[in-house]
This record gives C-alpha cells, sequence and structure tokens, in this order.
C-alpha cells in the first residue's frame, strides 16, 4: 500500500513520486492550502494540498479530521516553508496528487498530545495511548532489548525452550494465580510465578544451557516496579559456578544496551556482599549514582552517656547517620514526609534525630546530650559543612539500616540527586543469606527460594541450626536502584535438598507431594547447575527512562490490577462455573 514509511523521507527523495499511508496527526489551512501531518508508527511527514492545482482534493482534504486513516500519493519537493528541525523528514513535504481516505476516526476519548489523562481513561483505550510517540517508542524499544538478549543467548549456545504455563505452584514468594481443572474437580493449575523447577529439570534432562523469555504471573501487591503477570529473560546452565553467570549477564546486558540504546556499559560490574550494601546503603538493591553513605558512629560514641544512644549500643545495636549534604533548607512538609516514611517501616522509629548546620550554627536536639569531644568528632567524622542535614538512627542493625536506607532515597530525591543523568550503575549484590525468620511466626523462610545452594562453607552453621549466618550462593544484578535480576546456584544433591525443606518446615510427605518430582530427578544424576532470571519489564522501563513498567508493557494492569479495556477480570457465569465444579456463595466462590 506505500512506497515508504513517513519518518523515511529526505532531501535526497526530492522529485519522487511516493505514497504514504498513516494516521492525520494533525491538519490546518492556511489561507486555502491544507497542511496535513501524515503519521505512522515511524515518525511524521508534512502532506500539502493545493486548492488550484487539485481543487477536489483540496475539498476533500479539508474533511480530514485527526486520527483519520489515510493514503495520500504525490512527489517529494523541498520544504517552501522553514525546515522543521523537529522531525527526522523536516527538509521536504509531500505535495498530494491523490488522497484515499481508507477509515475515518470519532473525536478521541483524549488528544495524543494531551498530558496528565487519568491511567483509567489511558488503559480503556490503550490502542490509542500506544498511539502517542512515547509509547510507541518505548514498546518497540522493548522488542530491540528482547531480541538483543535473544541473539547473544543464541550465539553463546542457549537453547529457547517453552515451559509449561499450566503447573504446579512454585514457591517465588508471591501468592499464585490458580485455574480450576473442569476435568479434575476440585483440582487446580497454578501459573508459574517463575519457571524454575522446570528449568532446573531441563538441566538433569542434559539440556545444559537454556533460556526463556518467560511470562510469570505473581499475585501481588502492585508497585510501579511490579505487575502481576510480567516477563523475565531466564537463563539456567549446568557445570558453571557464580563467576560463570555473572560473566554472562555482564556480556548479554553489555550487548543488549549496546545494540539496544548504542550505549557502550563498562563491564565487569562492581560486585558488594550484601552486609556491606546494607551496612552502607540500607539496602539491597543500593543506588550508588550518589553517595551519601551511612557512617557508623559506634567507636566515636564508645563512652556515650547519651541514654538512647548507650542503651542501643550496650544492647548489641548500633547508632549511625547519613549526612544528606545541601538539605538543610528542607520544608517542614519534606521533613514530616521523611518522618512518616520512617514511621511508616514500623521499626519502632518514632521521630528522626537530625542535625541541621546553617548559616554557621548547628540546630539539633541531641546536642546538649553530648559532650564537646563527642560534638566535635560527629561534626569531622559526618564531614558536616554548611547546608548540610544530618539523620541518626539508633537500634539493633538491621533497623537501623532499613530506615537509614528509606530516608537515604528519598532525601536523594529530595535534592534531585537521581533525576537528569544519564548514568547507568550496575551493580552485583553478592553472599545473600540464605534464610530469613518471620519476626512474628518465628519460622524460616528461604531469602531466594528453597532450591538455592548454601554457601559450602556455611553448610556445618546451616547443620548445627545457625540459620541467620548461613549465606547462600545467590546474586542480584541491580541498576540505578532497582532490582534488575536475581539466580543462584541451585541445590542439585537429595539429601541436601530434603535438608533445606526440613528446615523450611516442609516436613517429608509435603516434599513428597510438592516438590516429589524434583526430589526424585535428583536421584538420577543431577549436574551442577545455576542460572538467573531478568525482569524484561524493569530492564526496559529503565532503559526507555521511564518510572513505572506499566510504560513499557502493551497491555498492562492498572495500578488496582485491572484491565479497564476487556473488563478484565469478570464475573463469570453460572453455566462456565458449573462446568469448573465451582459453586457461588454469596458474592464468592466455591470449588
Ligand atoms: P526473582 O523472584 O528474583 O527470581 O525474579 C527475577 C526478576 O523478575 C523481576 N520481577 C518482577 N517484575 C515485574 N513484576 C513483578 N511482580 C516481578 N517479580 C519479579 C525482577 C526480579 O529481579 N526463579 C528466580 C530466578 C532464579 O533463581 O533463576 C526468580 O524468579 O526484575
Amino acid at each position: 500500500m506505500r512506497t515508504h514509511h513517513c519518518n523515511e523521507l529526505r532531501e535526497e527523495h526530492i522529485g519522487s513520486d511516493v505514497t504514504l499511508v498513516g494516521w492525520v496527526n494533525s491538519s490546518r489551512n492556511l489561507g486555502g492550502v491544507i497542511f496535513t501531518d501524515l503519521r505512522d508508527c515511524e515518525g511524521l511527514t508534512q502532506c500539502v494540498f493545493h486548492p488550484e492545482e487539485h481543487a477536489a482534493l483540496a475539498e476533500l482534504a479539508q474533511t480530514l479530521r485527526n486520527e483519520d486513516v489515510v493514503r495520500i500519493t504525490g512527489s517529494v519537493r523541498r520544504r517552501l516553508g522553514a525546515v522543521n528541525a523537529k522531525i527526522d523528514t523536516g527538509a521536504v513535504e509531500v505535495v498530494a496528487r491523490t488522497l484515499e481516505i481508507l477509515n475515518k476516526a470519532d473525536v478521541l476519548p483524549f488528544q495524543l498530545d494531551q498530558e496528565g489523562v487519568g491511567e483509567d481513561l489511558r488503559m480503556k483505550h490503550r490502542y490509542l495511548d500506544l498511539r502517542r510517540p512515547r509509547m510507541a517508542r518505548n514498546i518497540r524499544l522493548r522488542s530491540r532489548i528482547a531480541s538483543a538478549a535473544r541473539r547473544f543467548l543464541d550465539d553463546a549456545g542457549f537453547a529457547e525452550i517453552e515451559t509449561p504455563v499450566l503447573s504446579n505452584p512454585t514457591p517465588e514468594g508471591a501468592r499464585d494465580f490458580l485455574v480450576p481443572s473442569r476435568i479434575h474437580p476440585g483440582h487446580f493449575y497454578a501459573l508459574p510465578q517463575a519457571p524454575q523447577q522446570y528449568k532446573q529439570l531441563m538441566m538433569v534432562a542434559g539440556l545444559d544451557k537454556y533460556y526463556q523469555i518467560a511470562r510469570c504471573f505473581r499475585d501481588e501487591d502492585l508497585r510501579a516496579d511490579r505487575q502481576p503477570e510480567f516477563t523475565q529473560i531466564d537463563i539456567e546452565a549446568s557445570f558453571v559456578g557464580q563467576d560463570d553467570i555473572i560473566r554472562l549477564v555482564e556480556g548479554m546486558l553489555a550487548s543488549m544496551f549496546s545494540s539496544a540504546l548504542g550505549i557502550e556499559v563498562p563491564v565487569p560490574f562492581p560486585r558488594i556482599t550484601y552486609a556491606d550494601a546494607m551496612d552502607r546503603f540500607g539496602s539491597d538493591k543500593p543506588d550508588t549514582r550518589y553517595a551519601m553513605e551511612i557512617t557508623d558512629l559506634g567507636e566515636l560514641l564508645a563512652g556515650t552517656e547519651f541514654k538512647i544512644f548507650r542503651g542501643a549500643i550496650d544492647g548489641g545495636g548500633v547508632v549511625r547517620a547519613i549526612n544528606a549534604k545541601g538539605l538543610a533548607g528542607i520544608t517542614t512538609g519534606q521533613m514530616n514526609r521523611l518522618n512518616e516514611l520512617a514511621v511508616q517501616l514500623g521499626l519502632g522509629v518514632k521521630t528522626l534525630a537530625f542535625l541541621k548546620h546553617e548559616q554557621g550554627e548547628v540546630k539539633c536536639s541531641l546536642w546538649k546530650f553530648l559532650c564537646d569531644g563527642e560534638k566535635q568528632a560527629l561534626l569531622e567524622r559526618l564531614r558536616v559543612e554548611d547546608g548540610d542535614l544530618v539523620f541518626f538512627v539508633a537500634g539493633s542493625r538491621e533497623m537501623v539500616s532499613s530506615v537509614l536506607g528509606r530516608v537515604r532515597t528519598e532525601c536523594a530525591s529530595m535534592l534531585g540527586l537521581t533525576s537528569g543523568t544519564d548514568a547507568w550503575n550496575f551493580l552485583w549484590v553478592v553472599d545473600f543469606p540464605l534464610l530469613a525468620q518471620d519476626p512474628e511466626s518465628g519460622t524460616w523462610g528461604a531469602v531466594h527460594h528453597p532450591f538455592t545452594r548454601p554457601n559450602p562453607s556455611d553448610v556445618p552453621l546451616l547443620d548445627a541450626g545457625d540459620f541467620a549466618a548461613v549465606r547462600a550462593v545467590a546474586y542480584d544484578v541491580v541498576l540505578n536502584g532497582y532490582e534488575l535480576g536475581g539466580g543462584s546456584i541451585r541445590i542439585h544433591e537429595k539429601d541436601l535438598q530434603a535438608k533445606m525443606f526440613g528446615v523450611l518446615g516442609i516436613g517429608e510427605e509435603e516434599q513428597q507431594v510438592k516438590f516429589g518430582h524434583l526430589l526424585d530427578a535428583f536421584r538420577f544424576g543431577a549436574p551442577p547447575h545455576g542460572g538467573i532470571a531478568l525482569g524484561l519489564d524493569r530492564l526496559a522501563m529503565l532503559m526507555a527512562g521511564e518510572d513505572s513498567i506499566r510504560e513499557v508493557i502493551a497491555f498492562p494492569k492498572t495500578y488496582k490490577g485491572t484491565d479497564p479495556m476487556t473488563n478484565s477480570p469478570c464475573a463469570i457465569d453460572d453455566a462456565q462455573l458449573k462446568e469448573l465444579h465451582i459453586t457461588k456463595m454469596g458474592s464468592g466462590c466455591k470449588s
């Protein structure tokens, strides 16, 4: 239907006859001459209708409305008006000879160049939202990112293998989406939270190098970087160690950045242990684009008589601080926000202790409790200068890290340290703890998942029941403060896997019911193996410079987990429920 797309014509095409198709982006009548910007997914071209040359054609062009779908044939000439430097085709225009209206468009529920359209309206008409150049760019960038990953992994000898979507629950820390079985009353499939067990079973099968651009489903609270269905670049390989997977992923990310964005990312990425990340940044996904590191004040306050600090130190805890440089001029509203964030964590902080250095003076509610030597040492240690704002937190190491980590990221955003930078700060976080204790129930859960290998030198600690001290051979890749991916070397021995299930409180019978297939497989020659999964949506979001993964997913769910366009989730009629052996109870259903 067309000879060129709408972003193709340049000066070298002047004089040629062309046919373009697309949507009327805008049309204006200047003294009878009609200028129509024609748009397709590649860009814009200006077309001109002259009444003195083709009166009937110009009359038809007058009827054009935004978003009509048209086909225009004409000849390319140098623009008579000024060159439009904002578009790639801005040096030329097409003088129309024919105009075919392929389909008329009604008035749109929102204009494509309108800012601030509500999310529900955007999602209800997502096919229009995706016509916006920014959205079209994002979706096409995502496609380039995925194909770069495929190319890289294909070249590295990995095979792309699909795994079932109708499967059984796999523990990845979220709730499952369940699908009732019609043929087996009262039984359900679970949609995969990740293809974890299948990819490990493929290693037992000897397939050696697997990958999949895999759709995953998790029923968890939504955030800007979380969707109930999302996509992983899922990788597994046999006879590998942590360094092999890390090197592979560094190479893959570098090649994705290079081919999708033309950016050369330096490798290897820095590595930091989980313990260091928590101590220095208060986060297991630290944003290292700015410093504002947490400073430990324990040594300096060893002899303090200030009750709160003394209590923390004597109780085996810590006193730590961050210096938000240049934030002393913070507004009351901003200070309240920081306090709210700290309190909301629910870790016992009632208000944040702070110190301001303004116009040569120190303002600090704690100052009167400290001796002169301590005051001087604090100012030096924290390198306090005029204009700085320091926050102090005392308590258990974990609590202090969490609170200061949250305060640190918020201060950075108040200081504008994360906006307008084009830094790509990749980081590996390694040596994660294997297990974490639920503070309420006291039970132990896997930090990653139950298939993660304990660090071989920590297995005696596992045997001795010192669970908190056991490290995992697990690694996360972080980009600009976002967890991009996580993986581990796996347990491949039946006995160790059964022991791990035991630690997690999964008894032998339950192990057989839920994981018998895996334990069985490990009896028949399972190779050492490991892997990783990267969140494609998060990566695309960061590469596109967006704040939410909804902006890089063609048809995402809203923050309420709905799709206003198709009305999903929807009620199911009684006949279909009956077929699935589900009976309605009140407003809910029962199987
Ligand atoms: P994990 O649970 O860490 O590991 O997930 C890997 C990556 O998937 C992305 N991700 C999400 N993205 C969008 N919405 C969500 N709800 C969501 N949940 C996770 C993140 C995350 O880093 N099976 C293991 C991997 C392995 O061990 O090989 C797994 O799924 O970017």
